[in-house]
C-alpha cells in the first residue's frame, strides 16, 4: 500500500513537473516572438554585435546539466602537415562525382579493396561512389530560380509551426524558417555557406527573403502571413524541399558504447559500400556540427542518454536520407551564432563526438586545413555570403567574436585530424 502511493505521488510529481516545462515553453517562444517583433524593424547591422541576451536560451540548453567527462580536445597537439597537394585555393567548384554510376555497386559487401587509404581518408573508389548532393551549379540555378518565384501557399509541413511549407507558382516547394529569433535565420544561413566553403554538399539550397509588405513574392499569402503574426520586414530563409525523405539512426561506430570510428579493420570490416558511403558522410556532419558547435543533431542525443538510454536506435535529429542514400542536413539553425553563445554547456559533447572519429573526406580535410593555414575564415565566409546573398546586409554576419571562435574550432579540428594522421598515417 505504501508502495503504491509512493507510486502514485511520483507519477503526480512528474505530471506537475511536466506541466510546468509545457507552460514554460509555450511562455518562451511567445517571449521570443514577441521580443522579435519589437527587434526586427531596421534590420541588422552588418556586421552584426554579439548580443548578450541570456533569455534566447533553447527549451534545450535549458535542460543543460554538469559536466560528466572532461573535453578531450584542446591540448598541444603538434600540427602537421595533413595534405600531400595543396588544397584548391578559394575554389567554389565543388566536387561532382558522375551521378548514379554507382547505384548498383553500392549494394552487397565490399569488394574494392581498403576503404581507407593514406591512413585517415575515405579510398578514392568510395569517394568516386559518394552522392554528389546539391553541387554548386545546382545550388545556384536554384536559388537564382527561387528569389523570383511567388509563393501561393503556406502551410504547416516543416516541423513546428515558426516553419511554413511554401508551395511555388510552378508546383515545387520549400521550407521557410522564420527562426525564434533572428539568430537562428543567421545560424542557418551562414551554416550553409561554411557548408559552401568546406565543399560539403548535404544541405538542400537555401535563399533569403523579406516579407516586406511591398514583396511580390509573399503577396499571395499575406493573409496566412498576418494569420501567423509574423512581422513584416522580418528576413526568413527557405530551403529546397526535398521529397521522399526518412529519418536517419545513428549508425554503430558513432554511438557511444561503440570505440568510435577509426581506420583499422575491426572499425570498417563486414561493411558493406551503402554502410560506408553514409559513414562517409557522417565524418563530414561531424565535422560540419563540430566547427558550428551545432548541439541539435547528434550531440543533443548524446546528452539525452543521461535519461533515455535508448536514444540512439531512434532517429537523428535534423537529419535525414534520400532514397538513394544521400544524407540531407536539415535545420542547421543552432549552429554558428546560438551553438557558439552556448558552447560552455554543450562543448564536452561536442568534443566527445568528434574524437570519436578519425576517418575522413580527403577534400574535406584539404579545406580545413586550407582554411587554418591562412586563418581566414572570417573573410572567406563573408566574401561567399555577401556575394551570394543579395539579403546578406538586412541578416548581418558573425560578430568578430564569434567569427573567432570559428577560427579557433578550425585550428582545433586540424589538430584533431594531425593527430590521427599522425595516429594511424603509418598504417
Ligand atoms: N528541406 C526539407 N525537405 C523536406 N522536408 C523537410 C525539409 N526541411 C524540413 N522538413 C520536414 O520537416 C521536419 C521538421 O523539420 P525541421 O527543420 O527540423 O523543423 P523544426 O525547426 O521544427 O525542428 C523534418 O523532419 C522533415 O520532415
Ligand atoms: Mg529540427
Amino acid at each position: 500500500m505504501r508502495a503504491l502511493s509512493a507510486n502514485l505521488f511520483a507519477l503526480l510529481f512528474l505530471c506537475a513537473l511536466a506541466s510546468v516545462f509545457y507552460v514554460w515553453s509555450a511562455l518562451e517562444s511567445r517571449l521570443e516572438r514577441h521580443k522579435r517583433r519589437f527587434s526586427i524593424p531596421g534590420g541588422g547591422s552588418f556586421p552584426k554585435g554579439l548580443p548578450v541576451d541570456l533569455s534566447a536560451k533553447t527549451f534545450r540548453t535549458l535542460l543543460a546539466v554538469p559536466a560528466a567527462q572532461r573535453p578531450r580536445l584542446g591540448g598541444s597537439l603538434d600540427a602537421q602537415n595533413l595534405t600531400d597537394q595543396p588544397a584548391s585555393a578559394g575554389s567554389r567548384d565543388y566536387h561532382v562525382n558522375g551521378d548514379n554510376k554507382g547505384s548498383t555497386r553500392r549494394e552487397g559487401p565490399v569488394k574494392l579493396g581498403s576503404p581507407v587509404e593514406n591512413g585517415i581518408f575515405w579510398s578514392e573508389w568510395l569517394e568516386d561512389l559518394l552522392p554528389v548532393g546539391f553541387t554548386e551549379e545546382y545550388a545556384r540555378a536554384w536559388r537564382n530560380r527561387a528569389r523570383t518565384y511567388r509563393v501561393v501557399k503556406l502551410e504547416p509541413g516543416c516541423g513546428r509551426i515558426s516553419n511554413q511549407l511554401a508551395t511555388f507558382a510552378d508546383g515545387t516547394k520549400a521550407c521557410v524558417r522564420y527562426g525564434i529569433n533572428a539568430d537562428q535565420v543567421q545560424g542557418e544561413t551562414l551554416t550553409y555557406y561554411l557548408a559552401g566553403l568546406l565543399g560539403i554538399t548535404n544541405l538542400p539550397p537555401l535563399i533569403l527573403s523579406q516579407l516586406s509588405g511591398d514583396s511580390e513574392q509573399w503577396a499571395a499569402v499575406r493573409t496566412r502571413i498576418d494569420g501567423l503574426q509574423w512581422s513584416d520586414r522580418a528576413v526568413v530563409s527557405l530551403t529546397e524541399w526535398i521529397s521522399n525523405l526518412t529519418g536517419v539512426v545513428t549508425p554503430a561506430p558513432l554511438r557511444q558504447e561503440s570505440g568510435g570510428l577509426h581506420p583499422v579493420p575491426e572499425d570498417l570490416r563486414n561493411k558493406t559500400t551503402a554502410e560506408l558511403l553514409e559513414l562517409a558522410q557522417w565524418s563530414d556532419l561531424i565535422i560540419l556540427d563540430y566547427l558550428t558547435a551545432n548541439f541539435d543533431r547528434l550531440v543533443s542525443n548524446l546528452f539525452s542518454l543521461q535519461w533515455d538510454s535508448r536514444v540512439m536506435e531512434r532517429d537523428t535529429n535534423n537529419l535525414l536520407k534520400t532514397p538513394r542514400g544521400d544524407l540531407v542536413f536539415i535545420d542547421n539553425e543552432a549552429g554558428l551564432v546560438h551553438g557558439f553563445r552556448v558552447l560552455n554547456m554543450w562543448e564536452k559533447y561536442h568534443n566527445t563526438v568528434l574524437s570519436s572519429v578519425c576517418v575522413f573526406r580527403k577534400r574535406t580535410t584539404q579545406r580545413v586545413t586550407e582554411l587554418h593555414r591562412r586563418r581566414d575564415s572570417r573573410q572567406r565566409l563573408l566574401e561567399l555570403y555577401r556575394d551570394s546573398e543579395p539579403l546578406s546586409q538586412e541578416l548581418g554576419f558573425l560578430s568578430d567574436e564569434h567569427a573567432g571562435v570559428l577560427q579557433d574550432r578550425i585550428d582545433r579540428l586540424y589538430k584533431h585530424i594531425s593527430n590521427c594522421k599522425g595516429k594511424y598515417g603509418q598504417l
